[in-house]
């Protein structure tokens, strides 16, 4: 049997284009790339979460001598909202790089930790993907960036 999957996203040429409030939580994720941690790679990340009550929780890259110690952007933002405001849902996360030509995608590892966050709350997490020139995709669930991903429901492993 074929089956299809197919899901819609949105693209806006320019910042403007963006409601306020989506607008505003690109520009915080451009800022904090500007605080970055990445004397390794040189390329500075920035996420920030919009948080049910309207608050936002920003994140950057933290790189590490020893590389594979760094953390992306996304996930220091959603560790620190899950860490700080475990009961609040997250409704979107805007990334952007202040080094990116073009729109940045969250990597594979960031999705999956995303995606986690979107399952627990049961609501659907818009992410905004932006480049430094103020490009922007933005889809309407993490779940569209990982079709087939693993989750808590792949560890009930009765037949
Ligand atoms: N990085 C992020 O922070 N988020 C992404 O979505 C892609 C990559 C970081 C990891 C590393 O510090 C640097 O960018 C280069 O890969």
């Amino acid at each position: 049997m074929k089956q299809n999957n197919t899901f819609i996203y949105e693209t806006f040429s320019s910042l403007n284009e963006l409601e306020e409030s989506d607008r505003m939580l690109v520009e915080k994720a451009m800022e904090s790339s500007k605080r970055a941690y990445a004397p390794y790679s040189g390329f500075h990340v920035g996420a920030c979460l919009r948080l049910e009550d309207g608050s936002m929780v920003c994140g950057n890259n933290q790189e590490n001598a020893s590389y594979p110690q760094g953390l992306c952007a996304e996930r220091v933002a959603l560790f620190s909202a899950s860490a700080n405001h475990p009961d609040q849902t997250i409704t979107a996360l805007a990334l952007t790089s202040k080094d990116s030509a073009s729109l940045l995608s969250p990597c594979g590892a960031c999705r999956q930790v995303l995606l986690e966050y979107e399952q627990k709350q049961g609501q659907p997490i818009r992410v905004l993907m932006a480049s430094a020139s103020g490009k922007v995709l933005v889809v309407q669930s993490a779940q569209n960036l990982l079709p087939f991903c693993f989750s808590k429901e792949n560890l009930n492993t009765e037949q």
